[in-house]
């Protein structure tokens, strides 16, 4: 079947999301080239960023989907565009760390690069003009994000998900330190992996050299941060791409 893409619905600092004409519960994500951090603070541009992220996160959904994970992913349509299922997105950054980086330092003072074990979940609530502040569970609960059952089900999945992306980075040499995830309710109420998984979202470093590989190269000015991701790119499709 052709899809054919509808108006824009929404746009955000990442990606752009469009209607199907065809099918109310299908959208269109077209990844952006820009670049933000610090809640939006700082931007940038990074040509063929749509490309290298929309590559990256498709293989790592569909390795995710392989897996056992039920993701919002359906195919890719072109180098920036991918087509899923359109979900009613849960306004929670779930956040996952297995090593300490960004703001856990700065806010309990644990040295970078420190061992978490076991990994920790997080979340934070999705709302730039707040900043998107740490939330506790009772404060998910209270702001009807979820119930507790949801926000223990979010969780497993999180550590599920971690587990997996964890062993897949490991084989390409890389250390995942740390990542965010979002997630929806598809049209039978279940959740539902949604949004993307790139070095926009990822703190990857180089498990020989401790090399940083991911946005932190933007955040902190470290430089080359196209290099940064495309070489994410090639490990991932080095060991991916062989049996997608
Ligand atoms: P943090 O250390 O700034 O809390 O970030 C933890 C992880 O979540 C890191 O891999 C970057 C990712 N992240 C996002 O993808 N979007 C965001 O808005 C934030 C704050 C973090
Ligand atoms: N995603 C947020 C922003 O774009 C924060 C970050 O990743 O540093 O501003």
């Amino acid at each position: 079947m052709s899809f054919t893409k509808g108006k824009l619905i929404y746009e955000g600092k990442a990606k752009k999301i469009f209607t199907v004409q065809e099918n109310e519960n299908l959208i269109v994500h077209e990844f952006k080239n820009s670049l933000t951090a610090f809640n939006g603070e700082k931007k940038g541009e990074m040509l063929g960023k749509s490309r290298v992220n929309q590559k990256i996160s498709s293989l790592l959904y569909k390795y995710l989907q392989k897996n056992g994970v039920p993701t919002h992913f359906i195919e890719t349509l072109s180098d920036t565009e991918i087509l899923t299922y359109k979900l009613e997105m849960i306004a929670l950054e779930v956040v996952v760390r297995n090593v300490a980086a960004g703001s856990l330092t700065k806010r309990l003072g644990v040295e970078e690069g420190q061992e978490i074990s076991p990994p920790l979940v997080e979340f934070y609530l999705k709302d730039d003009a707040l900043g998107d502040p740490f939330l506790s569970d009772a404060q998910a609960i209270m702001l009807k994000l979820g119930t507790e059952d949801d926000l223990e089900e979010l969780k497993r999945k999180a550590l599920m998900i971690n587990q997996l992306l964890f062993e897949i980075f490991e084989d390409m040499g890389l250390r995942l330190v740390d990542f965010k995830l979002e997630f929806g309710r598809d049209k039978d109420k279940a959740i539902v992996l949604g949004d993307e998984i790139s070095p926009d979202t990822c703190r990857l470093w180089d498990i020989v050299t401790g090399e940083k590989m991911d946005k932190d190269r933007f955040r902190l000015d470290l430089g080359s941060v196209e290099e940064g991701y495309k070489e994410v790119l090639n490990r991932i499709e080095n060991v991916l791409e062989v049996d997608s």
